[in-house]
């Protein structure tokens, strides 16, 4: 009985609560993560090519050029846990020409999820933002506190998580959102983010579970 692993794409505006759900996919479905902001954050901090030419787009909200990219995509989708495991792309495809350049390939979703939040509970999420760099786990000064104080003295604010440059990659993202899903429009599913993240994880789950049971082929064997 072969059992395809599952494909899932995540997309909503900046702080929409993305890297907050991929956390819990990824402990209950095993996929693995490929989130450019994160590859990109890890190419800046360890100072490559990459991460050099990348940084100055990153601080300012704006988008890195899509070939770098791009490139970083689908050389991390390419390797073989991703196709033994199934993936889950967070942050990409964030424009029309990036989709297409998946497209091209074939590397097509089963599911483009989108996190629904209002603009004025982005901005307050952004700039209560805190990550720890020694777990890579997500805080939120009043939303998510750190357990310890041990955990709070280490936290770090994003660059980009200022109010102004909020807005500009809010702005960015509405440029392009309806171009990028138009691509995945009979794949779509829409969920209200602005929710406790349990009740959003929760939605996301049972939904993942549903087509993770359709798409196992053929009859059960005993
Ligand atoms: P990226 O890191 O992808 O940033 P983003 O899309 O702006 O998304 P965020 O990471 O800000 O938010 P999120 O949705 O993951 O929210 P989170 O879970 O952290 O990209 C950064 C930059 O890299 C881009 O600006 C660009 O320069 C570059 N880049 C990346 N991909 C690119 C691409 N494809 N092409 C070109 N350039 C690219 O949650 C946010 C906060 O809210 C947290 O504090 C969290 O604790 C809290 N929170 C989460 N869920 C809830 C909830 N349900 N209730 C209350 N609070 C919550």
């Amino acid at each position: 009985i072969g059992q395809e692993p599952l494909k899932v794409m995540i997309s909503g505006a900046p702080a929409s609560g993305k890297g907050t759900q991929c956390e819990l996919i990824v402990q209950k479905f095993g996929l693995v993560h490929v989130s450019t902001g994160d590859l990109l954050r890890a190419e800046v901090a360890a100072g490559t090519e990459i991460g050099n030419k990348a940084k100055e787009f990153m601080n300012a909200g704006r988008l890195v050029p899509d070939e770098i990219v791009t490139a970083m995509v689908t050389t991390r989708l390419s390797r073989e846990d991703a196709k033994q495991k199934g993936w889950l792309l967070d942050g990409y495809p964030r424009s029309l020409r990036q989709a297409e350049s998946l497209e091209k390939l074939g590397i097509r979703p089963d599911v483009y999820i989108i996190l629904n939040v209002p603009d004025e509970i982005l901005i307050d999420r952004c700039i209560g933002r805190r990550l720890d760099p020694v777990t890579g786990k997500i805080y939120h000064t009043k939303n998510f506190p750190p357990e310890t104080e041990e955990i709070k003295a280490r936290l770090v604010t994003r660059p980009d998580d200022t109010e102004e440059k909020v807005k500009s990659r809010l702005a960015i993202y509405k440029q392009n959102a309806e171009a990028v899903s138009s691509v995945y429009s009979n794949i779509t599913t829409e969920i209200d983010g602005n929710r406790p993240k349990e009740v959003v994880s929760n939605e996301v789950d049972s939904f993942l579970s549903q087509l993770q049971q359709d798409k196992v082929k053929g009859p059960k064997a005993e």
